[in-house]
């Protein structure tokens, strides 16, 4: 069960043949996929859910091999072997399309106008692209509200969106840090942490930690990441999906 999180997170090899990703399947199945952790299918259990989301592969290394403090993700260096670890990124590459290549192929559906931006906006080879934090179409990571619907003066400027759902969290004798509250319940409490461009989600019991409203996180960081024309691009994609 302890292996569940961190194989996921592993070198992602776009380039991946069948048999590898079969095998795994398997390790998954066997190892990553307990309800408990990332569910059946790379669908969420009580961590995040892994199909859909971009992984930069320099994050997925890191996180691999030192785990995340504070998580219930272990670290797998000294438990799976490598080709094992490979076979499971396969995997999950597979889960999520095909990986950066099948991203940044056409789809179907997109008109060509949008095309680019949808590229950009699931970006895998950036570290904390829009895709890190925010869902379109089922795809992407709800940390925070998913774009579909937005009314069209929030398109514009990405720089500038105001962020009240951010809450800094001072969790007992650790810093404090931005976080958006992915549930609260009587025995828990978990939360996205901001302070990593890739958000990790954190859980804590109530009484070991203290939301306040408000955060000197601002959503200025996560758009500087791309150029104004691209940005541009992105506002296209997003006027596309929410019909405007
Ligand atoms: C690190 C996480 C993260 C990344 C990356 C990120 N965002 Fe956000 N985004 C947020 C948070 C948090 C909010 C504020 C949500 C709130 O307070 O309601 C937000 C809000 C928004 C909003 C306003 C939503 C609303 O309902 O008003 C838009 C639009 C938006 N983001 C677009 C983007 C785009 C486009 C990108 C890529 C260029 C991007 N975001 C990248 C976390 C992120």
């Amino acid at each position: 069960m302890r292996l569940c999180m961190w194989m996921l997170l592993l070198p992602v090899l776009a380039a991946a043949a069948d048999d590898k990703i079969a095998r795994g399947a398997e390790v998954y199945r066997t190892s990553c996929g307990v309800t408990y952790c990332h569910g059946p299918e790379g669908r969420a259990g009580r961590a995040p859910g892994l199909a859909g989301r971009s992984f930069a592969p320099g994050d997925i290394v890191r996180t691999a091999t030192t785990g995340i403090p504070n998580t219930s993700m272990p670290g797998f260096a000294a438990l799976l072997k490598s080709e094992d670890i490979q076979a499971v990124a396969a995997y999950i590459v597979s889960l999520n399309g095909g990986g950066p290549a099948a991203v940044s192929r056409p789809a179907a559906d997109v008109p060509a106008d949008a095309q680019k931006g949808r590229a950009l906006f699931f970006d895998a080879a950036r570290t904390g692209a829009c895709g890190a934090c925010h869902e379109v179409g089922a795809r992407g990571v709800l940390v925070s509200a998913g774009l579909q619907d937005l009314a069209a003066a929030r398109l514009q400027d990405f720089r500038q969106v105001p962020t009240p759902a951010v809450v800094t969290a001072r969790p007992s004798g650790e810093p404090a840090f931005p976080a958006v509250v992915a549930e609260k319940a009587a025995d828990r409490i978990r939360v996205y942490d901001l302070s990593s461009r890739l958000p990790v989600l954190r859980t804590f019991a109530p009484a070991e930690v203290v939301l306040t409203p408000g955060s000197s996180w601002t959503h200025t960081a996560a758009a500087s990441l791309y150029t104004d024309a691209e940005l541009e691009a992105i506002s296209r994609y997003l006027r596309w999906s929410a019909g405007r």
